[in-house]
């Protein structure tokens, strides 16, 4: 995997990406002015930036926020580096690209970035909603583990700079794609809260300890009475774990 380029690894809050799954640019807004200076990260997904497009992503970038914009870009290599070039002059930080695309798109992701050293690229294997039977469906004959790991090797190999994965298997990425890659996760529940649709969750503290470099929490900040509570607890607990 290519070197961490920027400073988005560093502290606990950094490692929080909150998830703006929200259908619009003030609803999202409003949460990002309820959260204040507690996180300084947040994912932008498929659902706001088809509600709201690039405009959401620049003003999170004017206000001096992280923006991870999850589009999870599959398509022919010259479209996907285009589309990357974008997001680049748009100020975004984590971009993602499915592994499945196969090495040249990932690469041309990965070369399309390399001028914006903000930018970095990463793949996501399995969708969590995949199970052994879908993927039996596809032709594939694989575990969603064994081939979340082949495609965080093919990941790997093609440049990038991290993969997304579920904190159950960030233990076994993390020793396949070394120290410095980025491993982010989503399906992050601090215990004793609602799992929600999430199937292969864990407590912030256990997706670090597993290796996990940043994570992607939505609903259990969203979603809750007091979100700012909510996730300076989360960021406690990331500290806590990074210390031990
Ligand atoms: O569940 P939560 O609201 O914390 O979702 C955070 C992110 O987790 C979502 O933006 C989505 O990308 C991802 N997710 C997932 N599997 C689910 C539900 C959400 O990977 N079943």
């Amino acid at each position: 995997m290519n070197e961490d380029r920027n400073a988005l690894s560093g502290s606990a809050r950094e490692r929080l990406i909150v998830a703006l799954d929200v259908p619009s640019a003030a609803e999202a807004l409003g949460i990002v002015d309820l959260l204040g200076e507690a996180v300084t990260a947040y994912k932008v997904g498929l659902q706001l930036f088809t509600a709201a497009g690039p405009d959401v992503v620049r003003e999170l970038v004017q206000r001096d926020r992280s923006v991870f914009l999850d589009l999870k870009l599959h398509e022919i290599p010259h479209s996907v580096a285009a589309a990357t070039r974008v997001a680049a002059e748009l100020g975004v930080r984590l971009l993602t690209v499915h592994a499945s695309g196969g090495e040249r798109m990932l690469a041309a992701a990965v070369d399309a970035a390399a001028d914006a050293p903000h930018l970095r690229i990463l793949a996501l294997t399995v969708v969590t909603s995949l199970t052994a039977a879908d993927l039996q469906q596809l032709g594939i004959a694989a575990s969603p583990r064994e081939h979340s790991l082949r495609l965080a090797r093919l990941a790997r190999s093609a440049g990038c700079h991290g993969v997304v994965t579920s904190p159950r298997e960030a233990a076994p990425l993390r020793s396949v794609l070394g120290a410095k890659a980025l491993i982010v996760t989503p399906g992050v529940r601090p215990a004793g809260t609602s799992t929600d649709d999430q199937t292969r969750h864990a407590t912030p503290a256990a997706a670090i300890r597993a290796g996990a470099s940043h994570l992607v929490v939505g609903r259990p900040v969203t979603r809750v009475p007091q979100p700012d509570a909510a996730a300076r607890a989360i960021i406690a607990e990331i500290a806590g774990a990074l210390a031990s």
